[in-house]
């Protein structure tokens, strides 16, 4: 069987990596969370001391820092000039400035032409909001995974208390979740859409099992399978 891509999209919090992690386990293909990558110019601007407002600066400095994704066992390693940020890109303080920094075209424009290089040779499963639509619009099976607010920010609630990145109460997360599902949507430039020809999944009442099972099926039906 030939290798293909996979395109999983949706809200904050609707199981992509860890979904995403699992599908690509399965099927012997790489992980790649591009939310990562924004995440990492997001730290990277913070220890710059600059502004999420200073496009300019923070499009230079972008074009300036390599970043790295290595996958491994645990998920994907995350590296910013070599400094191993994976941890912190989790933080709260990332999480609060990294729809801005999402949002600005230099900075889109830069990691899609990085997300595209890593499709080229296939056998990939990348997640993150604009995948199906912008970065591999050719992949062979697309998703839009989704699940309730109140679902989603009990699941961040429970990664937070397990992996000790956070402090926000249920109610705070919510809101935040609220708030982040708002800007991805209504920003300019590749806003989060479901893509035409992506299968909707709501995760809600769904096991973590269940969903890559159907993925799985779905990857079997359109293709004949993985490896
Ligand atoms: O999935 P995440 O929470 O780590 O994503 C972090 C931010 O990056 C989120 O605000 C949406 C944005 N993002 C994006 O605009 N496009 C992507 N392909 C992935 C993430």
């Amino acid at each position: 069987m030939d290798k293909f891509n996979i395109a999983i999209d949706g809200p904050a919090g609707a199981g992509k990596s860890t979904i995403a992690r699992l599908v690509a386990g399965m099927l012997g293909f790489i992980y790649v969370d591009t939310g990562a990558m924004y995440r990492a110019v997001t730290w990277k601007v913070q220890q710059e001391g600059l502004h999420p407002n200073q496009e300019t600066e923070v499009v230079a400095l972008a074009n300036r820092m390599r970043i790295e994704l290595i996958p491994g066992p645990e998920g994907q390693q995350v590296f910013v000039d070599g400094v191993d940020v994976t941890k912190e890109i989790r933080m709260t303080t990332i999480t609060d400035d990294v729809s801005q920094i999402a949002s600005i075209g230099g900075i889109r424009q830069l990691l899609v032409a990085l997300q595209k290089q890593m499709a080229v040779a296939k056998g990939i499963v990348m997640d993150g909001r604009d995948i199906g639509t912008h970065v591999i619009p050719d992949a062979e099976v697309k998703i839009f995974l989704t699940a309730s607010v109140t679902e989603r920010a009990e699941r961040r609630f429970k990664e937070m208390h397990t992996n000790g990145t956070g402090t926000l109460t249920l109610e705070q997360l919510e809101q935040d979740i609220a708030r982040r599902d708002q800007m991805d949507q209504e920003r300019e430039i590749s806003p989060l859409k479901r893509a035409h020809d992506a299968v909707l999944m709501d995760s809600t009442a769904m096991t973590i099992a269940e969903v890559v099972d159907e993925i799985l099926g779905l990857c079997k039906d359109k293709v004949g399978g993985g490896k």
